[in-house]
C-alpha cells in the first residue's frame, strides 16, 4: 500500500458539534419512555444493523417511496445539476447514499466539479460510503460529516461556494409538520443567495398503499422497528426480550401520517440497568417509535416558500405518489 492510500484509510469524518442542548439517550428515556403516552426519538433506530436493515426496507416490493424517488432522480438529475451547479453537495441523514450516484454521476457527465458531504448519524455508513464514493470517482472529494441534524445546524461546516443541499427518503415527514417547518427554516439560514435545496418528500394517498409500504410481507420493518430495542439494550444495558413486542404501523388519516409503534405482547417489566430504572408494561401497551407525515402538493411548496426559497422545480409521477422539489434561495 502507498502512502496516500494509507492516508485515505485513516482520514477521519468531520464531527459536527451541537448547537443547542438536546438530550441524551436517557434523558429521552426518562421523558419519552417511562412515561405515558410512550414514546422514542427515532433517530436510535440507526445503529450498524438499523442502517442495514432500513437499506433492505427500501428494497422491499411494498416500500414504493425509495424506488419513485431514485426513478425520479434517474430522469431528471441532469436537469437539476445543470440548474444547481452546485461547487459542494450536502446530504442530510444521506444513509447508504444510493440515490445520490445520480447527482454524483449528472455531475461528472457535466464537467462539474464537486465536493460530496454527507451528513449522518450513523459513522460506520458514512465510512463505507466514503470508501464507495472515492473508489467510483476518482475526481470526487468526500467529506462525511457525522452529527445529528435536529441538534442545530449553526455549527455545520459551511463551505464556500454554491451548495447544492438534499435531503431524501421523506425523511423530513419522520418530523412534526411543525418541527418540519422549522428544520427547512433552519437550513435556509445556512443557505446564501445561489445555493439550492432539493427535498424528496412522501405524499398523501390510498390508505392502503401507504398502510402496505410500512407493513410489509417479509417482515423487514417489523425488525427494524425492533431493532431500537436491542440498540436500548446495548447502550442502557437493558433487558428487552423482543419476542415480547409487535410491530404495528396505522395510518392516521386525520393527521395524513404513518404512526409507528411496538406493541407489548404481555405485561411484563423491563430492567434498565444502566439508569436504575423498571419498565412496567401492561399487554398491548404501545410505544411510539416514529411518525412519517405525508404532504400533499401544496403542502409540500409551502413547506419550502414558508422558508423564503423559491421553488424552481417540482417533480411527480404520474401517479402523484411522492414529489421532488429543488428550490433555490433568492
Ligand atoms: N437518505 C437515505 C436514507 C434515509 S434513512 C434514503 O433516502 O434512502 C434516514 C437516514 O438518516 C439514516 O441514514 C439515519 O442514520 C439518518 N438520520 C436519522 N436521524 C438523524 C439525525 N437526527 N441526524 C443525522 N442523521 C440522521
Ligand atoms: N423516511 C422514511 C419514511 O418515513 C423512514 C421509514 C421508512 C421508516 N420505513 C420506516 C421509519 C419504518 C421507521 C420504520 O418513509
Amino acid at each position: 500500500m502507498d502512502d496516500k492510500a494509507v492516508l485515505e484509510v485513516v482520514e477521519e469524518c468531520i464531527y459536527i458539534p451541537r448547537s443547542r442542548k438536546s438530550n441524551t439517550l436517557q434523558q429521552d428515556v426518562m421523558q419519552g419512555l417511562m412515561k405515558s403516552p410512550r414514546s422514542l426519538p427515532a433517530k436510535y433506530f440507526y445503529d450498524e444493523r438499523g442502517s442495514l436493515l432500513f437499506d433492505q426496507i427500501c428494497q422491499t416490493e411494498e416500500y414504493y417511496p425509495t424506488r419513485v424517488e431514485a426513478e425520479l432522480l434517474d430522469c431528471y438529475a441532469m436537469e437539476l445539476i445543470d440548474i444547481a451547479r452546485p461547487r459542494h453537495i450536502l446530504e442530510f441523514g444521506s444513509g447508504t447514499s444510493r440515490k445520490t450516484h445520480h447527482l454524483i454521476q449528472a455531475c461528472e457527465a457535466k464537467g462539474i466539479d464537486c465536493e460530496y458531504l454527507p451528513f449522518d448519524v450513523c459513522e460506520e455508513m458514512l465510512c463505507k460510503v466514503r470508501n464507495e464514493f472515492t473508489q467510483r470517482y476518482n475526481w470526487l472529494d468526500v467529506k462525511p460529516l457525522v452529527g445529528d441534524y435536529t441538534a442545530g445546524l449553526e455549527r455545520l461546516h459551511r463551505p464556500d461556494g454554491t451548495c447544492l443541499y438534499v435531503f431524501l427518503g421523506s425523511s423530513i415527514g419522520n418530523f412534526s409538520k411543525q418541527s418540519a417547518a422549522a428544520f427547512i427554516d433552519e437550513v435556509s439560514h445556512c443557505m446564501y443567495s445561489g445555493d439550492t435545496l432539493l427535498l424528496g418528500i412522501d405524499r398523501v394517498k390510498d390508505e392502503e398503499i401507504l398502510h402496505r409500504a410500512y407493513n410489509d410481507n417479509a417482515g423487514v420493518t417489523g425488525q427494524f422497528n425492533l431493532n431500537v430495542l436491542n440498540v436500548l439494550n446495548s447502550e442502557l444495558q437493558a433487558d428487552f426480550d423482543l419476542q415480547k413486542f409487535q410491530h404495528s404501523a396505522v395510518y392516521n388519516s386525520e393527521q395524513q401520517r404513518i404512526e409507528m409503534y411496538l406493541v407489548s405482547r404481555q405485561g411484563q417489566d423491563v430492567n434498565l440497568d444502566l439508569m436504575g430504572e423498571t419498565l412496567s408494561l401492561g399487554q398491548g401497551e404501545k410505544i411510539l417509535t416514529e411518525v412519517s407525515h405525508k404532504y400533499t402538493h401544496q403542502q409540500a411548496e409551502s413547506l419550502l416558500t414558508d422558508a423564503g426559497l423559491h421553488i424552481l422545480r417540482h417533480i411527480e409521477p404520474e401517479n402523484a405518489w411522492f414529489s421532488l422539489l429543488l428550490a433555490r434561495m433568492p
